[in-house]
């Protein structure tokens, strides 16, 4: 299992002891949350933000764009250093589009749906991604309870891409904790994000450390 924390639940006014914590601790990934207002009744930060995280981490860094429209800003994000980009099924008139410009702009390419999105949806789009990301609560805001329905649906995201020996990566975002990994990693989930699981714990690195070792211990 791989792990992504997300910035959305360090503390806001100091982000490089959360980047050191995520690199102490083993993360994978570092999970960026933009949201517009619009798409997602809430905002959180963009690209100046963005720009300023890269500068301070070897770590990946995985920008989950909840706007409508992300083609709009999107040379933007990978100018600032987005290592893998994901837009939301329900926000981007043109899919595929949008998919090249990431992949052509040297990033990840992932699509997010949200908790009531079928991942059936997917079928003509995933061979043309390198990862999928499905939202365990509705997006918005961090610290929400996991919604179990989901587990259902990452199962079925599984086996279309075994029976089409694709090599797509399954994310999950939202609710993840020590009560909840294992579960997403026996329904196929390849990377979990996690926020309040992380830094609402006090020591976030040992917590990094604690989630990955739940995964794997009952997914062995
Ligand atoms: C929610 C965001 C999540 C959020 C997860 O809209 O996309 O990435 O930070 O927070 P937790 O892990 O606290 O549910
Ligand atoms: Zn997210």
């Amino acid at each position: 299992m791989k792990l992504a924390p997300s910035l959305l639940a360090a503390d806001l006014a100091n982000l490089l002891p959360a980047l050191e914590q995520c690199e102490a601790g083993g993360a994978d990934l570092v999970h960026f949350d933009v949201m517009d207002g619009h798409f997602v009744p809430n905002l959180s930060f963009g690209i100046p933000v963005l720009e300023a995280v890269a500068a301070r981490t070897r770590l990946p860094i995985d920008v989950h764009l909840m706007v409508n429209e992300p083609d709009r800003l999107l040379d933007a994000y990978l100018e600032a250093g987005a290592d893998w980009v994901s837009v939301h099924f329900e926000a981007t008139t043109h899919l595929d589009r949008v998919l090249s410009r990431i992949r052509e702009g040297g990033a990840r390419a992932g699509v997010v749906l949200n908790p009531a999105t079928p991942v059936e949806l997917l079928v003509d789009s995933l061979a043309h991604l390198d990862f999928v990301l499905l939202m365990s609560v509705n997006p918005g805001f961090g610290g929400q309870k996991f919604l179990p329905h989901v587990l259902e649906k990452t199962r079925r995201l599984r086996r279309m891409i075994e029976q089409r020996k694709l090599d797509v990566a399954i994310e999950m975002d939202g609710g993840i904790g020590s009560d909840t990994i294992d579960l997403a990693a026996a329904a196929g989930v390849d990377i979990c994000v996690a926020g309040s699981a992380v830094f609402g714990h006090e020591d976030p690195a040992e917590a990094i450390r604690q989630l990955r070792r739940k995964a794997t211990r009952d997914n062995s």
